[in-house]
């Protein structure tokens, strides 16, 4: 019988070893210290034994029966713990992953727009938005440009149905504008701009911020001083503009405005063709002819507009040779901006 009992001790510390998870370890506890297990039925074997024999052989089970619930609550332990310890290494974030992540910037072209609204804004014009699908009537002929005039080849227009169409140029919110509200009117409108048109420096959807003030005793004078402003705001305090005369039908006079080149300050380089200077955009006292197709008095009032490629100002302020580049979205070219 103490043979018997020794075996079951050896066998089961064997198995003990070998388990390697909650639930074996479950089936082997009740295999041994069950109702039905190894150590009852030893237990029961007792009646086969002589008298004298039986307490010595009850001690020796019942340590047997201690000894191993000890290691069986030893091995539960273990078996938790590394249990646990599995889980963690599984389930590990490692958080410092995020830090890794690129940071985005500023489009170019998103970096530019908002420079020059900002400092406009500082001037106290109120920034508007306009719709990008226009009728003919805002683009066009409240702009003084009627059907057949030869001033709507100047601009290639996407067509949409009879009378609706892309938008050719924020203009067309000049008249929006004014239509709604009497002067004193200060406001710009930057947005997206379409013209059948592509090479290195056109393309068929381009930006251009609109400025637009109208108010009694407003002059030349106010336009350039405001462009000024903006010039030395952008490209550096020394640059100076200059008005070249020019026509567009919704202004009268109408001036092509340039600006001395940033590149060589005026001397004459690459970039400006040798002339010292850089034409930037179109601008104008508001035609008399507008004010009154917008209900506006014109004995009373006068103003002055601009619109500004907002690609073409970002291309002389980055020295960028093709505007094509401002839509393949090669992160190469983009991440050089906005830092
Ligand atoms: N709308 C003109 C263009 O797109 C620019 C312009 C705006 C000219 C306002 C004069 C006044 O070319």
């Amino acid at each position: 019988m103490a043979d018997k009992i020794f075996e079951i001790q050896t066998v089961c510390c064997q198995e003990l070893e070998k388990c390697d998870c909650l639930q074996a370890l479950q089936d082997l506890r009740v295999r041994y210290l069950g109702k039905s297990g190894e150590l009852t039925a030893l237990l029961k074997s007792i009646k086969d034994l002589a008298q004298e024999e039986r307490p010595a052989f009850g001690n020796k089970v019942n340590e047997l029966r201690k000894l191993l619930e000890t290691l069986f609550a030893n091995k539960t332990t273990a078996l938790k713990c590394s249990e646990m310890q599995r889980k963690l290494q599984q389930e590990k974030v490692d958080i410092s992953l995020t830090t890794m992540q690129p940071r985005g910037a500023l489009h170019p072209v998103t970096l530019v727009e908002k420079t020059i609204c900002d400092l406009l804004i500082a001037m106290g014009f109120e920034v508007l938005s306009g719709p990008e699908v226009e009728t003919d009537y805002y683009n066009f002929q409240a702009l003084n440009i009627p059907a057949d005039h030869p001033a709507r080849d100047m601009q290639d227009t996407f067509y949409i149905a009879e009378g609706i169409l892309l938008r050719t140029q924020t203009s067309c919110m000049q008249a929006r504008h004014m239509e709604k509200k009497q002067p004193p009117i200060k406001m710009i409108c930057p947005g997206k701009v379409y013209r059948s048109d592509s090479d290195a420096s056109h393309s068929p959807v381009f930006h251009q911020i609109e400025g637009l003030v109208v108010d009694e005793n407003i002059t030349l004078c106010d336009l350039k001083g405001t462009l000024q402003y903006l010039a030395s705001h952008l490209f550096g305090e020394d640059t100076q503009v200059r008005f070249r005369p020019s026509y567009f039908p919704f202004t009268e006079p109408s001036v092509e405005v340039d600006l001395t080149c940033s590149n060589c300050h005026g001397k004459g380089c690459s970039l400006c063709k040798g002339t010292g200077w850089i034409e930037v955009l179109g601008a104008g006292m508001v035609n008399p002819v507008v004010l009154e197709n917008c209900g506006i008095d014109s004995t009373k009032y006068t103003g002055y507009a601009f619109g500004l490629g907002v690609e073409r100002i970002a291309m002389i302020k980055y020295g960028i040779p093709d505007i094509r580049l401002f839509y393949e979205n090669d992160v190469r070219f983009l991440k050089q901006f906005g830092k």
